[in-house]
């Protein structure tokens, strides 16, 4: 297959999805979910939201099956096929240029599980695409940050609340791929994860990537959200003016990482400080050179007091003769 056949492919599952939620008979009881939610009719069709119908065979007897089954839109059971996604929310996955490359598809209740994904495809690949990207370049393709938060909600929510430079990574962690993509399109990242502790450790996980992307001109932010909270809720809570206010309440990286790193160590003493130095060391050495570089070894060396590593992170000191 071409392709370009199944982007083609996508692109009609998604209008086909999206009339299933806003003419059939039980594309009513998506509209109320989205609804409570507090997703109006211009948000949903913002984000091309619809409704796979609660049945085996809705694609399967609609669109051709062999190019649904490379999609992933079709499940291929000793060649019965059926459809992967039924009686949930869709919300399309579009690439940076507004191509549908797959679907994240949520239940209506609190069955499992929540959320359903496409696999990985020929044109889709979780590590690098991120949700919310194309309706957010389509809103300002120079933002001057961008969000990324964990979940297709909390884009949504937060472009309901005039918050348009939010996009998820989908079900995933956030890799380097996801970072150079979106530094392509802002000089700022704020990582905004849900306060519980998976977003909390999750927010730890980024640093290592967030260390081989960086370089100077570019900088990343981590924003923690209290415990019960994720971007959604917090929003619908609070609303955009204050939500903004913490954005910029943020943390910068460098005192993220090294109070992260901290915590817990009494830098009084010796060990806690050489424990410092080990751990913190294979981060810094991601970083690109330039000052931001030499300025985290110069934190380090100041934290732990220790001189012994030069701005490179080489030893270059001499022992001194006693
Ligand atoms: N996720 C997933 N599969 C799951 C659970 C979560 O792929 N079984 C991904 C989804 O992309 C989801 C994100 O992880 O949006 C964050 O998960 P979670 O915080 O549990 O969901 P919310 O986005 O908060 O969803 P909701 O508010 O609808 O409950
Ligand atoms: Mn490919
Ligand atoms: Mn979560
Ligand atoms: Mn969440
Ligand atoms: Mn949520």
């Amino acid at each position: 297959e071409n392709t370009n056949d199944l982007y083609d492919l996508l692109e009609q599952v998604a209008t086909y999805y999206e009339r299933c939620l806003r003419t059939q008979e039980t594309g009513k009881k998506a509209v109320n979910y989205l609804k409570s939610r507090g997703i109006n009719d211009e948000l949903a069709k913002a984000f091309m939201l619809g409704y796979a119908p609660d049945e085996w065979q809705a694609l399967a007897n609609r669109f051709d099956q062999k190019p649904l089954i490379q999609t992933g839109m079709l499940i291929d059971k000793e060649g019965r096929a059926y459809d992967r996604f039924r009686g949930r929310i869709m919300y399309p996955i579009r690439d940076k240029r507004g191509r549908v490359v797959g679907f994240g598809g949520r239940v209506l209740d609190d069955s499992l599980p929540k959320y359903l994904n496409s696999p990985e495809t020929a044109i889709f690949h979780k590590g690098k695409e991120v949700h919310g990207l194309f309706e957010l370049l389509r809103n300002n393709g120079k933002p001057k940050r961008i969000l990324i938060v964990e979940g297709y909600m909390d884009v949504i929510a937060l472009a309901g609340r005039g918050i348009h430079y939010a996009v998820a990574t989908l079900g995933t962690a956030t890799s380097q791929t996801h970072l150079d993509l979106l530094f392509r399109f802002s000089a700022e990242l704020v990582f905004c994860f849900d306060g519980d502790n998976a977003g909390r450790e999750a927010a730890w996980r980024a640093m290592e990537p967030a260390f081989s992307a960086l370089k100077d001109g570019r900088q990343v932010r981590i924003m923690l959200l209290p415990q019960q909270h994720d971007p959604d809720s917090l929003v619908h809570e609070e609303g955009m003016d204050k939500f903004e206010e913490r954005i910029r309440q943020s943390q910068p990286l460098s005192d993220y990482f090294f109070s992260a790193l901290s915590s817990g160590l009494n830098l009084n003493e010796m060990e806690a400080r050489s424990q410092l130095v080990n751990k913190a060391t294979p981060y810094l050495e991601k970083l690109t050179q330039g000052v931001f570089r030499d300025m985290m070894f110069a934190k380090l060396n100041e934290l732990t007091r220790s001189n012994r590593l030069d701005v490179s992170g080489k030893s270059t000191r001499l022992p001194q003769k006693p």
